[in-house]
Parts: C-alpha cells; structure tokens; sequence
C-alpha cells in the first residue's frame, strides 16, 4: 500500500471539474417532495410565522403554486390539510368535500403529472389533537385504524398518487392496503412514515397545521427518540404489511436512522427534513449567522449520504433553484 508522499488524496479535490468527476452524492431536484398546507376559504395565501416563506393555501390559490413547484422540475407534493370544524373522531379528514380533498381535485386539474402524496392522519382534524380515537386518555389502536383507512380512500378516490400514513398505529399500513385492493386501487403506494420519532422537531409544523394536543403527547405511539433497533422492527412490520415505500422522521438528528435501515432493507426510503430543522436554518440565515444556501445544501447531501432516496423537505423550492444556477 502506498503511503504518503505518493499517495496525496488532494489531488482529486484540485478543482471544481475533478470534485465534480469524483463527488459521491448528489441532491437532485428530481428527488424531493415540496410539504403543502391547505386551509379552507378562499383566497388565502397567508406565511406560517414558524415557518419562513412556507404558506396556508386555500384550494382555489394552489393552481398557481403547483405549476411553480412542477416547473422547478419537483416531482411531488405532499398534503396537509387544515380543516375549519374539528370533532373526536375528526370526520373532516375523510369527508369527500374535505380541504385535503378539495386540494387534491384542484391539483390533478391543473398539473395532473405532479404526484400528490397525502399525509394520512388524524390529528389535524380532532379536538383533542390527537392521531386516532381517544378512549380512557390514551389514543385506541384498533379503533383508530378503520378511520386511517378511510382517510386513504377517500385522499385516492380525489386522485391522490400515493398516501403516507404518519400515525404510528400498529397495522396502519396493512388496513389501508386492505381498503385499497379490496377497492380496486392495488396500484396505488403506500409511503410509510415507518420510524417516526416522538420529536420536539415538529414544533412548528404543529403550529402551522394546529395539531398540538390538547392534553398529554405523542410518546404512546411515537417512537422514543434513544432506540434504533426498534426502528428497523418498526421498518420491518411496515413491509411487511405492505409499505413500498418507508420514512424515517426527523431527518438530521436520525442519520443513523436513516444508514441502518438502509444497510437492513432494500425498500425505497424516504428522509423527512421536518419543521423544526428549517425553522432553525431559516432563523439563523436571517440573523446573517449562517449562510442558507450552502448549509441547506450540506444538509440534504448528508441525508442522501446517509442512504436516503428521496427527501420531504420544506427547502425543495429553493433547492430546485439553487440546483438550476449551478
Ligand atoms: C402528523 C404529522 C406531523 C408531521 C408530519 N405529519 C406532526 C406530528 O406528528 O406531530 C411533522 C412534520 C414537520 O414537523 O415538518 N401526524
């Protein structure tokens, strides 16, 4: 084995053509999923104070906005519906004259070859703000399971592409299969929020889609944010329940996360880059402490890195642009 002097591992890193030739992992706009809120009403485009240049559309605004993400080459988008009327059993998330689904039949009129990918959950729909039936204080698996794939169907009878469940109830993905193939919707994915960690990260989202609880927190259906072998059983029982497609949430404290499960299954995979995680470069790049661009950027390559596929990621207009002058 060569040694130093001959061995120089600088040199391939001279100039910009030979760090280009030899760069291992790219963010590429083709990659990345732009998260949308949609609000009931009319004529609303209104920015999310905890989240910079991020928006509440009303449906009848998102034409407009969806030919913009669709031009930046981004493939997808995934919704968030933020209804008006809020119940136990949050009904607005699987009601046909939904804000989700209202969304969803103005996109695939407007752009219909952007994909829409729908967060499945409840809890920007119940009074209490929690993802499922609440029973005795605690949230009911098995109940809640049957409302979850109810919500599916009706995303993909609207004409989503793809539902995301990111409930974190045990055998989510298996009854929203089920629902799906017994009604003729077997080619429809499913994008599992597969290890999805109880994290103070999603504090601004909460915010922005008004999902906080109203009693109590996520940690008896979120993961505990020390353990990672339970993450790839976690991963495992979502395949094979059906997912093609897993996620692991956050993204940036969880890179770990996101390599072991690589290295463990072969499935597609997804890295979330969650609210909270641009909150903190958005509010730092506006005190001119650090600078957005080329931190965003170091950011989501690491996530690549660590072994993701694709990235939701609030960041993907700005990334498509940055890409597009490089
Ligand atoms: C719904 C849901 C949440 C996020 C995505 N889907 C919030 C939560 O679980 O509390 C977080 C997204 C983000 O922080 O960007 N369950």
């Amino acid at each position: 084995m060569a040694g130093f002097p001959q061995l120089r591992l600088r040199r391939l890193r001279r100039t910009e053509s030979l760090r280009a030739l030899f760069r291992e992992n790219r963010v590429r706009a083709d990659n990345l999923i732009y998260p949308l809120f949609v609000v009931e009403g009319n004529g609303i485009k209104r920015e999310i104070a905890s989240m910079p240049d991020v928006y509440h559309f009303s449906p009848d605004q998102l034409s407009r906005e969806v030919a913009e993400i669709a031009s930046l080459g981004i493939p997808g988008v995934l919704l968030f519906g933020i209804p008006e009327h809020k119940d136990e059993v949050g009904s607005q998330a699987y009601h046909v004259e939904g804000v989700v689904q209202q969304a969803i039949r103005v996109i695939k009129q407007s752009v219909p070859e952007l994909l829409v990918v729908t967060d499945v959950c409840l809890c920007e729909y119940t009074s209490h703000g929690h993802c499922g039936i609440v029973v005795d204080g605690d949230v009911d698996n098995d109940r809640t399971l049957a409302l979850l794939a109810k919500t599916a169907l009706s995303h993909v009878e609207a004409g989503a592409d793809i539902v995301a469940p990111s409930d974190m109830m045990d055998g989510r993905v298996k009854a929203i299969r089920g629902v799906l193939d017994e009604t003729g919707r077997e080619h429809i994915p499913i994008l599992a929020y597969a290890a999805k960690y109880a994290s103070a990260f999603y504090g601004p989202f909460r915010e922005a889609a008004e999902s906080a609880p109203q009693f109590g927190d996520r940690r008896s259906y979120q993961m505990d944010p020390p353990n990672v072998r339970e993450a790839l059983r976690e991963v495992e029982q979502d395949i094979a329940e059906g997912a093609d497609i897993i996620m692991v949430k956050p993204a940036l404290a969880y890179l770990d996360v996101i390599r072991q499960v690589r290295d463990t299954f072969n499935c597609p995979l997804a890295a979330y880059n969650v609210s909270g995680e641009y909150a903190m470069v958005k509010a730092a790049a506006r005190q001119g402490w650090l600078d957005e661009r080329q931190v965003v950027l170091e950011t989501l390559t690491a996530m690549k890195r660590a072994g993701a596929d694709i990235i939701l990621t609030y960041h993907a207009k700005d990334v498509s642009r940055w890409l597009q002058d490089t």
